[in-house]
């Protein structure tokens, strides 16, 4: 299959879909591999790797879009690619359909295959090419929780590990998924006294389990968290309903409960945050202060780190991609649920549940496609 690689244009975002390492691995399959110029750049790889391990690289989108019969990206198309998209082309990335209707409409009208990385789904239910940037969401936060901890950056003056005789900074995580363990995790391996909080007895015993002993898990309610606030020095929310918004679990007269210099990371913030005075930031700009409360609420977190994040979300996604080029679409999906999940948009026809009823598109069945 001939493959391409654009380079991303969407506002502040450094990722590549692939690194040289699945280049490498595609040309030995066989397939043809077509990168953008600087594609790589600035995820710290050079034009020269990708050359080295077998690709092409094209000069412009315009090409890159014109020869691949896949096309591998991280974001969703902008409205600038939308009429560089061609009928029957295959297109594998985050799309993120029920949040943008043009972007529905125009993959619509282009009559491709958009198989959307977020919709990719085990039969556990877990979603295997979001929980790599929830994992990189989850460590973040504690780096830069303890960044703005540090009083010229508005902070409590807090060093989360303490030194001896001055006891250790206190960590209170809303949420024991992906992100929140994650940021345990750290936050524990700083010396930090932690304490996650989750609604699910289950979750909270497995991590009673695995986790060091400066981690103590508590069950998620108001009164809970009431308490845990006034403690704290840096509060993370990381929970997570799936397909609903994020409950406010600390509600703004909550945050006079809390000592002024109090660091909150929202990470929940892509779904309506669980904090209520939070509301998204940039990289440019991540934090504002309210009621003497530091607030970081950073939307695309991984985006600060993309060499980080590229390895991590190449890492998963390259065996399905490797599944799509060897077989085609429709095989591949045909052979594994988790891939069949992922398909969207078919050839002009909503075939996913979720986009359909975003926008109130008719449905169509999803087997048709396959004839
Ligand atoms: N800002 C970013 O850059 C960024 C990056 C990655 C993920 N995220 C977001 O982070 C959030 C968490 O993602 P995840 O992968 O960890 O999800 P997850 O499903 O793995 O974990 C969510 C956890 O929240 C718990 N929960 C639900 N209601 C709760 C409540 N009332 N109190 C305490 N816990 C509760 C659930 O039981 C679950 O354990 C999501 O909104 C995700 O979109 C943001």
């Amino acid at each position: 299959m001939i493959l391409g690689v654009p380079k991303e244009i969407k506002n502040n975002e450094n990722r590549v879909a692939m690194t040289p390492a699945g280049v490498m691995e595609l040309v030995k399959f066989g397939h043809t591999v077509y990168i953008q110029k600087d594609a790589g750049f600035n995820s710290g790889f050079a034009d020269a790797e990708f050359t080295a391990a077998g690709a092409t690289i094209l000069e412009t989108i315009e090409e890159v879009y014109e020869k691949a019969e896949m096309i591998v990206k991280v974001k969703e198309p902008i409205a600038s690619e939308y009429g560089l998209i061609k009928k029957d082309q295959l297109v594998f990335t985050y799309f993120h359909f029920a949040s943008s209707e043009p972007l529905t409409h125009a993959m619509i009208k282009s009559g491709a295959v958009c198989l959307a990385y977020e919709t990719v789904e085990k039969v556990d239910r877990s979603l295997p090419l979001l929980i790599p940037m929830s994992e990189v969401a989850g460590r973040m936060a504690i780096q830069e929780g303890a960044k703005y901890l540090e009083k010229p950056q508005k902070g409590k003056g807090v060093l989360l590990g303490g030194v001896p005789g001055v006891p250790s900074g206190k960590v209170l995580i809303l949420g024991g998924g992906i992100v929140g363990t994650q940021a345990a995790k750290m936050a524990a391996g700083l010396g930090a006294r932690v304490v996650i909080m989750d609604i699910s007895l289950n979750r909270l015993r497995q991590l009673s389990d695995i986790m060091p002993a400066n981690v103590t898990t508590i069950l998620s309610n108001e009164y809970n968290i009431k308490e845990a606030i006034k403690e704290a020095d840096l509060v993370v929310g990381a929970v997570l309903i799936p397909g609903a918004k994020a409950p406010h679990l600390i509600t703004r007269d909550m945050l006079k409960l809390m000592k002024p210099g109090t660091v909150v990371v929202d990470v929940a913030v892509d779904q309506g945050g669980c904090i209520e005075t939070c509301k998204p930031t940039t990289h440019e700009d991540p934090v504002f202060v309210i009621d003497e409360v530091v607030h970081y609420c950073v939307a695309n977190m991984p985006g600060a780190v993309p060499y980080t994040s590229t390895l991590a979300l190449t890492n998963a996604t390259l065996p399905y991609v490797l599944q799509l080029a060897n077989k085609g679409w429709k095989r591949a999906c045909t052979e594994n649920e988790e891939l069949k999940k992922g398909l969207n948009v078919v050839n002009g026809a909503v075939v996913y549940k979720g986009v359909a009823d975003a926008w109130n598109l008719t449905l169509s069945e999803l087997e048709d496609q396959f004839i």
